[in-house]
């Protein structure tokens, strides 16, 4: 049975820690999904992580749209939530379009968008219209050129003033969950504390309900990128480097491959072709 938004909801209310996850195609959502991840993200982390990009500003709504439909049939128990990409969710109409796609096509069971106040508006639209929403505040990397680069958001008292009234405003408006990025641990725990809807923190400390990472940082795939948020389970990289080169050595060698991997045809029908 595939899990609900209600079942997310629950963890908090049990006090059960949400550990999501992102995922980008069918065969690492299907692991993903066995070794029980409740809540997978097809994050438009996409763009830097599968698509080659430096961000997630290129990616759009049918990369997502392809992307969420390899997770959707790979995983049958995560509850699967879809990035909305960059500037998708600029009007009500746009929003509703790309939400349609994103569960019709995609398979979803809720999307994600990025903003606090602004979107509030978005956001009631879209619950009315019967789609789960999940909430991302702090640092938010669709307006990576408004930023400039990835930092921690709402240090000052007046930024996290802000950012807890647009994480009440977000619940308001009727999100079922907040990402909170890149926020003070003390911060988070406080927007953790007033909210009924869970916090899912990536570096935002240990007192969100539930964590994100994105699965390429905890299976060290990109040994060249280590955010300090993140803890590598594995060193996947190397793994694959050097079980690569061992294919290509066997290949070059010819050890690889052998008679137990071909198949052999009757010599007489051989002999007749070569005729
Ligand atoms: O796209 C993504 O991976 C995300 C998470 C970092 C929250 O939005
Ligand atoms: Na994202």
């Amino acid at each position: 049975m595939r899990k609900t938004i209600t079942d997310i909801q629950q963890m908090k209310v049990r006090g059960e820690p949400i550990a999501m996850l992102t995922a980008y195609d069918a065969t690492i959502a299907a692991l993903f999904d066995a070794a029980g991840v409740p809540m997978l993200l097809v994050g438009d982390s996409l763009g830097d992580n599968v698509l080659g990009f430096s961000s997630t500003v290129p990616v759009t709504i049918e990369d997502m749209v392809r992307h969420t439909a390899a997770v959707a049939r790979g995983a049958q128990s995560a509850l699967i939530v879809a990035d909305m990409p960059f500037l998708t969710y600029a009007t009500l109409e746009m929003a509703v379009a790309a939400a349609r796609r994103l569960m019709q096509e995609g398979g979803a069971q809720a999307v994600k968008l990025e903003g606090g106040q602004a979107m509030v508006p978005i956001v009631r639209r879209l619950v009315e219209c019967g789609v789960p929403v999940m909430g991302h505040l702090g640092y938010t990397p669709q307006s990576v050129h408004l930023f400039g680069k990835a930092r921690v958001q709402g240090r000052s008292a007046a930024a996290a003033r802000r950012m807890i009234e647009d994480a009440l405003a977000l619940e308001a408006a009727g999100a079922f969950a907040l990402v909170l990025e890149l926020v003070p641990a003390q911060l988070a725990a406080a927007i953790t504390e007033r909210l009924r809807i869970p916090t899912i923190g990536i570096g935002a400390g240990p007192h969100c309900d539930g964590q994100v990472q994105v699965f390429t940082d905890i299976l060290g795939l990109r040994d060249d990128f280590k955010p300090r948020h993140t803890r590598r389970f594995a060193e996947l990289a190397p793994l694959i480097r050097s079980a690569v080169a061992a294919y290509v050595a066997a290949v070059g060698e010819r050890s690889f491959p052998t008679a137990e991997h071909s198949s052999r045809m009757d010599e007489a029908e051989l002999r007749e072709a070569l005729e």
